[in-house]
């Protein structure tokens, strides 16, 4: 009788040691032996990746599998961190004496959070309209010199590059091909999640780092022999800012979702490529089924930031045409706190009540008409 009772007590305190959660230790550590870095190279990290692959619901309500890549949790909010912690490590290797980046706000963010880690400087150039506060906030906040061109990104893209050499400081955009060999980590997690790729993937693109190291990242992981075949590439872009879908750049790109307001994608070559090789297509969608698509993600505790849902925006609209594939991930890339205007245009707080149930019972109790 004893003994039984003790086996019993024991069995979950067993079960739970085998369940007990690895620590994830930084995209470096996870995939080093598929990232351009040595012992030598000195890892700085805020243990990026490892972010969650979700069921959404919005695939049940379609017909299709739809799955989302939350990069949300990343240590700065966004997918930028997987890249940024390669190209800043590598720049620590070099002896480099600080970084510098033009960007629409989350690459800012993300090089000024690395910088501060490395005890380096970092230079920030930001078109002077149109970047989200909250971004900028953060790089303010981790210490970066921020500067503010009268540019679109397109121009500021071009003059960090032509800082970077004046004044000897590391260009970390995603023309940095450090940044592109971090980014495909995330191919590399999805992967792992499902044990094999899947049919799709969507993404929204705006200079098209990202479309490229995914693209990379599957192909390298076929290559390894870690999956049989490759997703189609849907790259998303915002209708008044897509030279990917027009085919010729846009001189004034105009988008609610100001991450991905680019007319002039700097890896535009890597995206056709991934595109054309992997059978996928490029797709535009206007701001309102942008917006429409933030608003069915944050009913389901995905709270993301415009231009990320422009991903499930175009996968909703290959729904509607009949033409979507059945099975996609959506990759989300950021966080809806980063760039709240919009959502915060709309949703006016309520007047206060008195601290009363009588109050609280009022305001639950239907309206009548
Ligand atoms: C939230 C968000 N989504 C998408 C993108 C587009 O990524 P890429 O410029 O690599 O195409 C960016 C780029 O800044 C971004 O910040």
């Amino acid at each position: 009788m004893a003994r039984r009772s003790v086996r019993r007590v024991r069995r979950p305190v067993r079960e739970e040691k085998v369940a007990a959660p690895r620590t994830w230790r930084g995209v470096i550590e996870e995939y080093r032996s598929y990232l351009p870095v040595t012992t030598a190279t000195p890892v700085i990290t805020l243990r990026e990746g490892g972010t969650p692959l979700l069921e959404s619901r919005l695939g049940e309500r379609y017909g299709i599998r739809l799955l989302v890549k939350y990069e949300a949790t990343n240590p700065t909010a966004s997918f930028k961190d997987r890249g940024m912690t390669v190209a800043v490590s590598k720049a620590a290797e070099a002896g480099a004496r600080g970084v510098i980046c033009g960007s629409t706000g989350n690459t800012a963010a993300s090089a000024a959070a690395y910088a501060a880690r490395a005890g380096m400087t970092c230079v920030l150039l930001i078109p002077a309209d149109g970047v989200a506060l909250g971004k900028l906030v953060q790089a303010i906040a981790c210490g970066a010199t921020l500067i503010r061109v009268q540019a679109t990104f397109d121009g500021a893209l071009d003059l960090a590059r032509a800082a970077a050499a004046r004044f000897g400081l590391t260009l970390v955009n995603s023309t940095n091909p450090h940044r592109i060999a971090g980014q495909r980590t995330a191919a590399f997690e999805v992967c792992d999640a499902l044990g094999r790729a899947p049919q799709a993937l969507a993404l929204p693109v705006g200079n098209a780092g990202n479309i490229t190291a995914y693209w990379a990242g599957f192909s390298d992981y076929q290559k390894a022999g870690r999956i049989r075949s490759r997703p189609q590439m849907i790259g998303v872009q915002a209708e008044g800012a897509s030279p990917l879908v027009q085919g010729h750049p846009i001189e004034r790109p105009r988008t609610v979702a100001s991450a991905i307001r680019i007319g002039r994608p700097a890896s535009w070559d890597g995206a056709v490529a991934a595109v054309r090789d992997s059978g996928g297509q490029f797709i535009s969608v206007s701001d309102d089924e942008i917006l429409a698509a933030q608003d069915d993600l944050a009913r389901e505790g995905l709270f993301v930031e415009p231009a990320s849902a422009a991903s499930v925006a175009g996968v909703l609209k290959l729904v509607r045409a009949g033409k979507a594939p059945h099975e996609v991930v959506c990759v989300l890339t950021g966080h809806g706190l980063k760039d709240p205007e919009v959502v915060q245009s709309r949703a006016k707080l309520p007047p206060p009540v008195p601290a009363t149930l009588e109050a609280i019972q009022s305001r639950l109790a239907p309206r009548s008409p």
